[in-house]
């Protein structure tokens, strides 16, 4: 299920914002180019190859640190300064049903392959909709009450649960077939090393390993 409505980078953030939220931005969409992959390679019917394992080990992998540092770096903190705290219980509840739906995904891999197109397509359909959930009513939360060295530590406990071999797969995955904006304005962010790393050594690896891409292709 592509969100066609941005088909171009996302960097929504003008200068006034006290937070550039490009790299939340940047996340979900690779989020959603791995959606359109698991649904095309699942209505494919074909059995699970190593590409689509792979690039379901990725999505998940990196979906769990993404959620799991929202979970105990924004909404908690939100949770304090917000007088209704609704929408911060709906990003809790969506997590929690998007947890379930990666299970039924996991396990219907083993499975027939109608199995796994209607749990890939019922996934993607769910966490479209959370992102957009996210962007449209819990960022702007952030923009009003999140400080700069908050934010900052979320995306400090992100670096943390990927560790250095994370990152290299990461970034590479990240920018995968990202929009040129997009990849100046992510490797703009990063220190230098990893921009260096990521071009040196990150990317030609992540394009030799196997590696689901768009249109399927294994
Ligand atoms: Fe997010």
């Amino acid at each position: 299920m592509s969100r066609t409505k941005q088909p171009a980078a996302r960097t929504r953030s003008a200068p006034a914002d006290p937070i550039d939220v490009s790299f939340m931005y940047a996340v979900h969409d690779a989020f959603q180019r791995d959606l359109d992959r698991l649904v095309a390679m699942a209505d494919a019917g074909d059995a699970p190859g190593a590409a689509l394992r792979a690039g379901w080990d990725r999505f998940t992998t990196f979906l769990q640190v993404h959620h799991t540092a929202e979970d105990t770096h924004l909404w908690p903190v939100l949770a304090g300064r917000v007088a209704d705290g609704a929408v911060l219980e709906q990003m809790e509840d969506e997590h929690n049903a998007l947890d379930r739906l990666l299970d039924g995904v996991d396990a219907a891999l083993s499975g027939p392959a109608p199995a796994l197109a209607a749990r890939a397509a019922e996934l993607a359909q769910v966490l479209t909709a959370h992102c957009d959930h996210e962007e449209e009513l819990a960022l702007p939360l952030v923009q009003k009450h999140l400080t700069k060295d908050e934010w900052d530590a979320f995306g400090a406990e992100q670096r943390s649960r990927l560790g250095m071999g994370g990152a290299a797969t990461f970034f590479p995955w990240l920018l995968d077939g990202a929009p040129d904006e997009t990849r100046r304005k992510v490797l703009g962010i990063v220190p230098p090393p990893v921009r260096l790393l990521y071009r040196a050594v990150w990317r030609p690896r992540y394009e030799r390993a196997p590696r689901w891409q768009t249109p399927a292709s294994a």
